[in-house]
């Protein structure tokens, strides 16, 4: 695949509107809250859009008729903290979705992401894996939550992000060529501190109110 290929910008009236909130730094924490999740929900549908699907005999209240359902099971893997308020979101939408978490925490000085938890369910190998994370900075720490994921078996997995950059989806493709990315925006790059800019902050501080 190619970059360009590896990367869905997911474009909609209603994602561009919460986006908006999110970006606007006078939204408060439980604004935030219920955009993340509304947006992370509105970008499922092109996520998922060719998930494999099989048919399956269904008995309807009237005939017995053939209905389809997913092939494979789904596993989200936000990671921690900030990919838990997209998780919501796309678990409205899978409800029996299982949830794998990564922790990782972005050493502020050296930019390198330390990774502090792992748990994953066993066969993630079978299952379609959906790593999230609402902000693709450096690309360090989703660069390392995939290779995580790749090492623990997972063979079909592609990024949800909400907020991304030029510098971080070159990286990002270059680690892991085989993940499609779904973004909501390709923002103009990083600032001196290595955030996004225009973006929308920390996303972790906004959601869990700890800036
Ligand atoms: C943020 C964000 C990503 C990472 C992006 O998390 O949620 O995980 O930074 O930056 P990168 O692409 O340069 O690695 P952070 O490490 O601040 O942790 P938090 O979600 O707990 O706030
Ligand atoms: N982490 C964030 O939460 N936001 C950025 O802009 C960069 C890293």
């Amino acid at each position: 695949m190619s970059s360009a290929e590896c990367v869905t910008v997911v474009s909609h009236p209603l994602i561009g509107r919460s986006l908006t909130v999110l970006r606007d730094h006078a939204t408060a924490c439980a604004s935030f809250r219920e955009h993340l999740r509304l947006v992370a929900r509105l970008m499922t549908f092109s996520v998922t859009q060719d998930l494999a699907v099989e048919q399956v005999t269904v008995t309807t209240p009237l005939e017995v008729t053939q209905s389809p359902q997913l092939r494979r099971p789904v596993v989200l893997v936000p990671i921690l903290r900030a990919g838990m308020g997209m998780a919501d979101g796309l678990q409205d939408m899978i409800p029996d979705a299982r949830v794998a978490h990564i922790g990782l925490a972005r050493d502020e000085e050296t930019l390198q992401p330390k990774a502090y938890y792992q748990r994953f369910p066993k066969d993630l190998d079978q299952s379609d894996v959906l790593l999230i994370d609402p902000m693709l900075a450096t690309g360090g720490s989703s660069i390392a939550a995939a290779k995580f994921l790749k090492e623990a078996g997972a063979k079909a997995i592609r990024f949800v992000n909400l907020v991304s950059c030029p510098e971080g989806l070159k990286a990002f493709h270059e680690a892991h060529p085989d993940i499609p990315v779904f973004t909501a925006a390709v923002d103009n790059g990083l600032n001196e501190r290595a955030y996004i800019v225009p973006g929308l902050g920390d996303a972790g501080d906004r959601f869990y109110g700890t800036d």
